[in-house]
This record gives C-alpha cells, sequence and structure tokens, in this order.
C-alpha cells in the first residue's frame, strides 16, 4: 500500500529547497534510504564498530517477553522498520501466548518494506501484516485505528530528529495513540567521544558510502550533477548538543545544477552540508521528553554495555 504515488519527489523538492537555503546547508537524513542507501546501511549494522543494532538485539532478546506482558498490547506498529529484522524478536515473543493480532510496519523503503512483509507474513500466518510506505514524521495521523496499540520506535532513529522535532513527533504521538497504547522507544546512549566517532567513521568507509550516497540520489531523481568524489565525509561528535553530526565537505568550489529543484548551488571549497544527526540520550533525559508528551515511563531496559536504551512508556 502507498499513501501518495508522488510524495517523495515532491518532498524531495521541497527539502533540497529548503536545506540549501541556509546556512549550515542540510539535507533531511530520509533521503540516505534509496535501495542503495538502505542496503549500505544494513551492512553498517553489521560493522563492529557499530554497537547499537547488536546491543538493541541483546535487549530486545531480554526483555521482549517483559515488554509483551506490560504492553498488553494487540497491534504492533513498528515506525522506520527498515528489514524489520529486531522486530522479529519481538513478534516471536507478542505471538507466543496469541496476542498479536495485527502488525503494521512504516517505512520509507518501498523495496526493504515489501521484502519484510512478504517475510513476516510467512513466518506469522497468525498475524495480518500491513506496509506503509511513508515518513513517520508525516503520515503518524494515518497510522490504523483500534486494538491495544504498541508502536516500536526502534534503532536510535529518534535520534535523527533535532530536540524540537522531537517534542513535536512525541506530542503528535501521544495525541495519536489512546490512553493505555504505549510506545517502545530505542536510544542510543551518550558515551565516549572515541567510541561514538568510531561508530560513525568505520576503518572500512561504509558509513562515508552511506552518507555520500545522499549526493547519487539527487543526481538521479533531481538530475542534479554533484561530484561525489569531491566531497569529503567528516563526522564528529558535539559534546554539548549531545549528537553526532555527519556532514559532506566539498573539496574545491563547486557549482551544482539541480535541475528538477531550479536551483544551482554554489559551494565553496570547506563548505559543509549536513546530511544527518544522531542524539545520544541519557536514561532521564528520555524520561522527561516522554513525560513531558504525556506517557510514563513503565519499563527501561539497558544491554550489558549500558550502550543503548529501550523504554516502553504507556499514553496516560
Ligand atoms: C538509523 C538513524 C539509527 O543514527 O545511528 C548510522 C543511522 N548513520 N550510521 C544512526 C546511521 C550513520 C542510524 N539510525
Amino acid at each position: 500500500m502507498c499513501l501518495d504515488e508522488d510524495w517523495a519527489s515532491a518532498a524531495l523538492v521541497n527539502d533540497v529547497r529548503r536545506g540549501f537555503g541556509r546556512v549550515p546547508r542540510s539535507l533531511p537524513p530520509k533521503w540516505l534510504y534509496d535501495d542503495r542507501g538502505s542496503d549500505l546501511f544494513d551492512q553498517i549494522t553489521r560493522l563492529p564498530e557499530y554497537y547499537p543494532t547488536e546491543a538493541e538485539r541483546e535487549i530486545l532478546r531480554n526483555a521482549a517477553s517483559d515488554i509483551a506482558a506490560k504492553s498488553k498490547a494487540d497491534v504492533l506498529v513498528e515506525l522506520g522498520s527498515g528489514t524489520s529484522d529486531k522486530t522479529r524478536v519481538l513478534l516471536d515473543a507478542f505471538t507466543a501466548n496469541k496476542q498479536l493480532k495485527k502488525f503494521v510496519a512504516v517505512d520509507v523503503s518501498a523495496a526493504t518494506l515489501r521484502d519484510a512483509a512478504d517475510r513476516l507474513s510467512a513466518k506469522y500466518p497468525g498475524v495480518a501484516v500491513h506496509a506503509i510506505v511513508g515518513d513517520f514524521t508525516l503520515h503518524l495521523s494515518s497510522l490504523p485505528v483500534g486494538g491495544r496499540r504498541m508502536v516500536a520506535f526502534l534503532g536510535g532513529t529518534i535520534g535523527n530528529l533535532f530536540v524540537e522535532e522531537r517534542s513535536a513527533f512525541l506530542g503528535v504521538l501521544a495525541d495519536v495513540l489512546d490512553p493505555g497504547d504505549s510506545v517502545l522507544l530505542g536510544t542510543d546512549l551518550v558515551k565516549s567521544s572515541d567510541r561514538l566517532i568510531a561508530a560513525y567513521n568505520d576503518s572500512q568507509g561504509i558509513t562515508a558510502d552511506f552518507v555520500r550516497n545522499v549526493l547519487a540520489v539527487l543526481n538521479r531523481e533531481l538530475g542534479a550533477d554533484f561530484d561525489i568524489e569531491a566531497f569529503d565525509y567528516v563526522p564528529f561528535w558535539d559534546a554539548s548538543l549531545k549528537r553526532m553530526d555527519l556532514r559532506l565537505r566539498a573539496v574545491g568550489d563547486q557549482l551544482v545544477r539541480i535541475p528538477r529543484a531550479d536551483i544551482e548551488l554554489e559551494l565553496h571549497d570547506g563548505e559543509e552540508i549536513r546530511v544527518e544527526i544522531s542524539s545520544k540520550f541519557t536514561p532521564d533525559g528520555i524520561a522527561d521528553e516522554l513525560e513531558t508528551a504525556g506517557f510514563r515511563v513503565d519499563g527501561f531496559w539497558t544491554d550489558s554495555g549500558s550502550d543503548f536504551g529501550v523504554t516502553l512508556a504507556t499514553r496516560l
């Protein structure tokens, strides 16, 4: 099921015009996930330096049945589900006692979503599997109604949002949920800058390729002429704002034409384009943000290395 055939191209043009019209130049991270980008991200999750995926999997393995029991949900919605790989740990727990009636996956990548939905409906025959191609920040109000719902937002993807976007997002989520529904939130935790930087600057250069791929998306989708190799990948840890800031830096002056957005972009040597932020959290900070939005925290789990956190919170 597709929400709107043209939403992607119209939204891309808007995002490019808005993002390149201000300093630092920036692009929203969702455009990283075309088929190639989704595949590169999948490779990132298996890199030795990139700890979040394994840490979250460890947490879910240990806590999934607790989460199923506490949430009492019979409808599981996963935002930014990607390959729905870790979701299986949750689905196993939610189907063990036949608790689950429906699973809804929401993702911007249609191909990834289709594969995941096919595999899941085969594996969980008793569960109605739905897929929605869409942007979790825009399409929350299209979530299915009815049942006791739990919205899982895993992987630390909420860290892509700026703090004010986060409170808006959690506010809308609280609005579309009914009292008793819940949210399961995966968040990467603040840690040493060495480990953070290593996680976003892997020795094989996969993350650099992943971030640069956004320029290939603009070349293909908007007819742009970015010279992709003429950008250095520069990740840095912003300790005061508690976030990784992932940028591309122009090597040499560049004049880039972006015909389908009807703009020309003049980049000076050393000028940067921010492609993604990845915010890191503290357990208290997560609880504060959820409580401000109208949720009550009912559980917090971390991995043996205390690298990652999973929080279950109920809409009051
Ligand atoms: C998918 C947003 C959780 O922020 O760690 C990984 C994306 N970017 N390496 C993250 C990402 C570069 C990832 N999230």
